[in-house]
């Protein structure tokens, strides 16, 4: 148990320590310059600036004892050699293969897998090429315009993203649209501008039985035939992603026209195997490829760089660092980058489902917190929102800041702005503003003081992509991937199953035969129950006014 580890002990001791500290006297003088150098790592064109937090030299030495004695390393050699890491379920988790190539040779649970992998990398690039060629045509003819993919969860969030950021790098493709939500607000207000016959849906879902992903591809389908698509006319227009055939046969979609993948492609590390189809399309295959190079690349120095310049090594350190030893219970995601805005909302799903749990591989319990909240917007629009907050709170939130050194946008003198303001916040955490400093500005109102004084020693991570491309971005994905992984090893969480999304799903099935009136009450806690009858009585009273 990771918590009965002398490195865990040592921390915890070590951390009482921390509260008597603050970071601004570690940038006084000369030590300054020495904790900026030292506190720095890069890879990948990456670079982390990790000096703003709170760690010494001792406290990364402890950490970094902490993942030798928690054998994160052998966790992360098992998970590459496709062991059956997802233990619940007895699958590997081998996301690597999806962005290597057939000769790095890699097998899941010893079944070699790298030809699989490119026969569907070619079946996408065919595919993606046909429809931004114009070859792909819909029911009369003309070529497609707009894709709609739908599906939810790992089956949205990644595509969503990395089509919003990629959306000016790729040249003339179809418009893309996502829908996720069984509100029928989703579909409709996405369907309603488009034309069917110009119009490519993809069905995207592991399990082709979630219920948000199968009514809107049902509603989808009706609306072609009400537009005047014949049934016959629908092989044009949907295709699947899926390791589902029989249930994507079922639905009526030509299994030719079937992306498959993989049991051991986690839904929320999907994005690079076949659910990948809708950025393939959107930015163009070679693109998408170069995506892929760039995990690949993180992939290689998660696997070899020594682990005090392991890049997802230290953040999934410092998480845990945060959030078990200093009691952070969230973690603010800020990109000082527009075509970032999607990120937050993909990692979310990508830590907390992956270690937002209680029980640890061995079935005991974790007993030192597992996955913060996490959370954020673009900067700087947060800064006008909530980092009054996170200055003047009274909740620790380590915040991490993402930027690119080249600009995304050629408009003149937005991206300087756009840094300086990424660059002051984090200082401001960092060093605060003391009432000295607040009369030395002339304040003399004393009643004023307190409200201007900033504590500081407000912790960040601040991370630098070259540039915002295809390459880039899959670097700083897959490191996002990893760190992950790096967290749930230091807790021993089986990052890979998500039981906790099922009694949900459970108690909705009949809730909703009774609110459609085919089913009697079912037992129910009283609110519940209450909330039914009330759901029931505004349904009678709208049919009885139509
Ligand atoms: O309910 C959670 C979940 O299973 C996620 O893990 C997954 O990414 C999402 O639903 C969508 O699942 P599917 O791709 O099978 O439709």
């Amino acid at each position: 148990m990771t918590t009965t580890l002398p490195a865990w002990q040592a921390l915890r001791a070590h951390a009482e320590t921390m509260h008597h500290t603050h970071m601004r006297d570690w940038f006084d003088g000369p030590h300054g310059l020495a904790r900026a150098d030292r506190f720095i790592a890069e890879a990948c064109g990456l670079t982390l600036d990790y000096a703003k937090n709170r760690i010494t030299g001792e406290t990364l030495q402890l950490l970094l004892d902490l993942a030798a004695q928690a054998r994160v390393c052998e966790r992360r050699d098992a998970m590459f050699a496709g062991e059956p890491v997802n233990t619940t379920e007895h699958r590997a988790a081998l996301h690597v293969a999806l962005r290597a190539y057939p000769e790095d040779g890699y097998r899941a649970l010893g079944m070699p897998v790298g030809e699989d992998v490119a026969a569907v990398l070619g079946q996408m690039e065919r595919f993606a090429d046909a429809v931004r060629s114009g070859a792909w045509t819909g029911f009369d003819g003309r070529a497609i315009t707009d894709v709609v993919n739908i599906g939810i969860g790992g089956s949205d969030l990644g595509p969503r993203m990395v089509c919003r950021a990629l959306a000016s790098a790729g040249s003339a493709g179809p418009r893309m649209h996502f829908v996720a939500n069984v509100d029928g607000s989703d579909l409709a207000r996405t369907l309603a501008p488009l034309d069917a016959a110009t119009t490519l849906v993809i069905v995207c879902s592991k399990t082709f039985t979630t219920l948000e992903t199968m009514a809107n591809a049902g509603t989808a389908r009706d609306w072609f035939v009400q537009q005047g698509a014949s049934r016959a006319d629908l092989a044009r227009h949907f295709v699947a992603v899926s390791t589902n055939r029989d249930a994507v046969a079922a639905f009526g979609i030509d299994p030719a026209n079937m992306f498959p993948f993989w049991d051991w492609v986690g839904g929320r590390f999907s994005l690079w195997s076949a659910v990948g189809l809708s950025i393939a399309v959107a930015v163009g295959f070679a693109r998408f490829r170069k995506l892929l190079d760039g995990a690949r690349a993180m992939d290689l120095h998660f696997a070899s760089a020594p682990a005090a310049q392991n890049l997802p090594m230290l953040l999934g350190l410092l998480d845990v660092w945060y959030r078990s030893f200093l009691g952070a219970g969230s973690r603010c995601v800020a990109p000082y980058c527009e075509p970032l805005e999607l990120l937050p909302a993909f990692l979310q799903q990508l830590e907390m489902e992956s270690n937002g749990k209680s029980v640890r591989l061995d079935g005991g319990s974790i007993q030192a917190g597992s996955a913060p909240v996490v959370w954020g917007t673009t900067g700087t629009n947060g800064q006008h929102a909530y980092f009054q907050m996170m200055h003047q709170g009274s909740q620790l939130v380590p915040v991490d800041f993402i930027a690119t050194l080249e600009p995304v946008s050629d408009l003149p003198g937005h991206h300087t702005k756009l840094l300086a303001n990424c660059f002051a916040q984090g200082e401001a955490l960092l060093r605060g503003r003391t009432a000295a400093e607040v009369r030395s500005e002339g304040v003399s109102d004393e009643a004023l003081v307190p409200h201007l004084v900033f504590e500081g020693n407000r912790p960040s991570n601040t991370l630098l992509l070259r540039r915002l491309d295809p390459w880039h971005l899959g670097a700083l994905l897959a490191l996002a991937e990893h760190r992950t992984f790096v967290q749930g090893a230091l807790w021993q969480i089986n990052s890979f199953d998500q039981w906790g999304v099922e009694l949900g799903k459970k108690l909705a099935a009949p809730i909703q035969r009774e609110l459609e009136g085919t089913a009697a009450a079912a037992p129910h806690d009283a609110s519940t129950a209450a909330l039914i009858r009330r759901a029931q009585a505004a349904q009678s009273a709208q049919s009885a006014a139509a």
